[in-house]
């Protein structure tokens, strides 16, 4: 039995595999600038998050209908409860696909068919953040949260992707405060490619609750002291700072060093199907790579819901962990 874990950090449509791009594009009439899977496996040699953005913007052209993005969600849904999660927290980009003409309603009443069915198919409890694209207008940020209004009871919170130098947080403030009012919850990635002041512009001015990635946060001493006190929870990606290169290589991830400082670390797949692994793939690379014991593991894995948005069903949240603390690594290859 795998360690349960949470998932809160990770992209549905970073997680279409290749096969299913192909299986959608025959199904749609969409026309792949690749000629089989194989071909496009070998695109996936990055540079760095731009390379990375261009192809994810690029294969989302085969999702087009509700079924599309139900049988998408279905399919990311399997393969994380067969690695212990038991919970996730789900990014989408809805203006991804509005550009392309698919409206919100769409892409929202898909995701939820799947996410309506997660508990009882899967075992996974779920909820939506909808994200907003920084290197987009902050008036098209508004535009989309109004166009989202009748589908607010399905979303949870929001949250800020896409490229991030030169977008710092401040562009977004309105459609945060917009947001805050209509009582989502706020995440936002920052620290990913762009520097320490992101994070800290995202805590002050979007009023975040969760820093996505927050990695460079390192860079500024006074600001790993404020969240460790005020106990902000980072999602971290190693696999995907390895392939996106923040990170040279997964041994030299600061992860470890990050729990030592007292940051409120977890641990994330990001795009699953483009960075080599889901999330309990990632906690097996960095186990290895970064020498983490079981206690470190166990740690992680209760991070996870603590940080997770489970306060409107608190004994979810206290069951899990519990299961966390109980948790014995003999069986994590039992069946
Ligand atoms: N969208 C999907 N993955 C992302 C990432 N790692 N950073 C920013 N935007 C993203
Ligand atoms: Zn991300």
């Amino acid at each position: 039995m795998p360690l349960p874990k949470a998932e809160l950090h990770v992209h549905i449509e970073g997680t279409l595999e290749p096969e299913l791009a192909f299986a959608l594009a025959r199904r749609n009439g969409v026309e792949l600038p690749f000629a089989d899977t194989e071909e496009l496996r070998r695109a996936y040699d990055f540079e760095d998050l731009q390379s990375f953005l261009d192809l994810y913007y690029a294969l989302m052209a085969v999702l087009r209908t509700e079924d599309d993005f139900a049988e998408l969600t279905d399919a990311y849904l399997a393969r994380a409860a067969a690695q212990g999660v038991r919970h996730a927290e789900i990014f989408f980009d809805p203006q991804a696909h509005t550009v392309r003409g698919v409206p919100i309603a769409t892409v929202i009443e898909g995701l939820a068919r799947a996410l309506d069915d997660s508990e009882r198919r899967h075992g996974v409890s779920t909820r939506l953040i909808m994200c907003f694209l920084r290197d987009q207008s902050a008036a098209f940020a508004l535009e989309t949260l109004q166009a989202a209004r009748p589908h607010l009871h399905r979303i949870t919170g929001i949250g800020l992707d896409s490229a991030e130098v030169g977008h710092p947080p401040a562009k977004f403030r309105e459609v945060y405060e917009a947001a805050g009012a209509l009582g989502l919850r706020k995440v936002a990635h920052a620290g990913e490619e762009g520097p320490a002041s992101y994070i800290t512009e995202a805590l002050d001015v979007l009023g975040v609750e969760r820093v996505d990635h927050g990695l460079r946060c390192l860079e500024d001493t006074d600001l790993v002291e404020r969240l460790v006190r005020e106990r902000i929870p980072l999602t971290l990606c190693p696999l995907s700072n390895v392939r996106l290169r923040a990170v040279d290589v997964l041994e030299d991830h600061p992860l470890p060093r990050m729990m030592d400082a007292g940051l409120l670390c977890t641990v994330n797949s990001d795009d699953p199907a483009y960075f080599g692994g889901y999330v309990g793939d990632t906690f097996h690379a960095v186990r290895e790579a970064l020498g983490l014991d079981e206690e470190r593991l166990r740690e992680l894995a209760r991070n996870s819901f603590t940080a997770s948005f489970l306060e409107d069903d608190e004994e979810r949240r206290a069951r899990l962990i519990a299961e966390v603390d109980a948790y014995d690594f003999a069986t994590e290859l039992q069946e």
